[in-house]
């Protein structure tokens, strides 16, 4: 019965995702990723990283992307990631994320790489410092997807261009060594896929925005949040519809719809008639009632850095023992020698 058991999980599709601990996440960080990760968890074989390498790409404060990393690993767990049923690791603690990340460079090319809108957007942000790490950003996300034989990436539609890419990789790797890697299919959730910044809805909300009103970080309180909600950009007329030519209104209406498993349409109901401001103090109560207890779970498992450190070391032994099958798989294929032990 245990063993019939245990075949079910090995039997289970891979499903791999993971977050940079590159701040405070957002409610588009929740609403378009980890929310999904929870309902999704039991039916795969779920992995979930903390792309702390990934955040290199950009300036880091050493002591504050260390906390940052415990921050969200805190967060993972509060938002019904269960560590034991779950692999829950961080990306630098498998050193065959770099290792494939070599491999797989040597099938990737330059044009590809820069024509990546998420790399152009942050060459523009940071032009002190366009390095080969924010280049070959979506190298590494290939390799941390293909070394898991991962069939499905829950994501934000921000990602989509960079899973392409791993497609694309896996397709050519598999073209010229053989067989080697599944081909990964991508998960964007509908509605919350993605979430616009309140103070400029044509842009994605984003944990790195200089304007503190432009997001709703994961840890604001009830007041922070329903006053950010009371600034959020709107439109001149007063009609609560979603449209294309009402980007504020819309994206709070998503919002809702997305804390209140509510559809748009029902929301559109909800609030026929009624005054932006009435809406707007709705928005942010319901966002603060699903931001605020993940908020204190959170808080409460980062102060036992004892139990975060053993889930993430056991997280990093499992999935090293995953990663470390393809790799050498991998390694084979291209004629690298085995090593022989002893
Ligand atoms: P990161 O940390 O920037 O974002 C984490 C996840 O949040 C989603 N997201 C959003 N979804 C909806 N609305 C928004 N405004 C919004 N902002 C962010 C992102 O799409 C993402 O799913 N490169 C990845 C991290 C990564 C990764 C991977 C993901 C590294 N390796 C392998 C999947 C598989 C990233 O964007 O992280």
């Amino acid at each position: 019965m245990i063993s019939e058991q245990k075949e079910n999980i090995e039997q289970k599709k891979v499903l791999f995702s993971a977050i940079q601990p590159s701040g405070i996440l957002t409610i588009g960080n929740y609403l378009g990723a980890l929310s999904n990760f929870k309902e999704l968890q039991s039916d795969y074989k779920s992995i979930f990283s903390l792309a702390d390498l990934h955040t290199l790409t950009v300036k880091q404060e050493p002591s504050v992307l260390r906390k940052n990393t415990y921050e969200l690993a805190a967060l993972y767990i509060a938002c019904g990631i269960n560590p034991e049923e779950s692999v829950l690791f961080v990306q630098s603690h498998v050193p065959a994320h770099a290792e494939l990340c070599w491999i797989l460079n040597t099938i990737s090319y330059p044009g590809e790489l820069s024509r990546m809108t998420q790399f152009k957007d942050k060459s523009s942000k940071h032009e002190d410092n366009i390095n080969m790490g924010l280049m070959d950003y979506p190298v590494l996300m290939a390799a941390d997807i293909l070394l898991y034989q991962t069939e499905l990436v829950p994501i934000g539609a921000d990602q989509k261009q960079h899973l392409e890419l791993s497609r694309d990789l896996a397709i050519r790797f598999n073209n010229r060594y053989g067989e080697t890697f599944k081909i990964p299919d991508g998960y964007i959730s509908g509605t919350a896929a993605r979430v616009m910044s309140l103070a400029e809805p044509s842009k994605k909300m984003s944990k790195s925005d200089s304007n503190l009103n432009a997001f709703i970080s994961m840890d604001d309180d009830k007041d922070t949040i329903i006053r950010k909600f009371k600034r959020a950009v709107t439109d001149s007329d007063n009609k609560i519809i979603c449209s294309p030519d009402k980007p504020g209104i819309s994206n709070l209406l998503t919002i809702y719809s997305a804390v209140t498993g509510l559809s748009v349409e029902q929301a559109e109901k909800e609030f026929d008639g009624k005054q932006y401001s009435d809406f707007k103090l709705r928005v942010g109560e319901a966002v603060a009632d699903t931001v605020e207890p993940i908020r204190t779970e959170k808080n409460r498992i980062l102060s036992d850095k004892d139990y975060l450190d053993s889930v993430l070391s056991e997280g990093a032994q499992r999935a090293s023992a995953l990663a470390y099958k393809t790799l050498n798989k991998v390694y084979r294929k291209v004629g690298l020698l085995q090593r022989k032990r002893g």
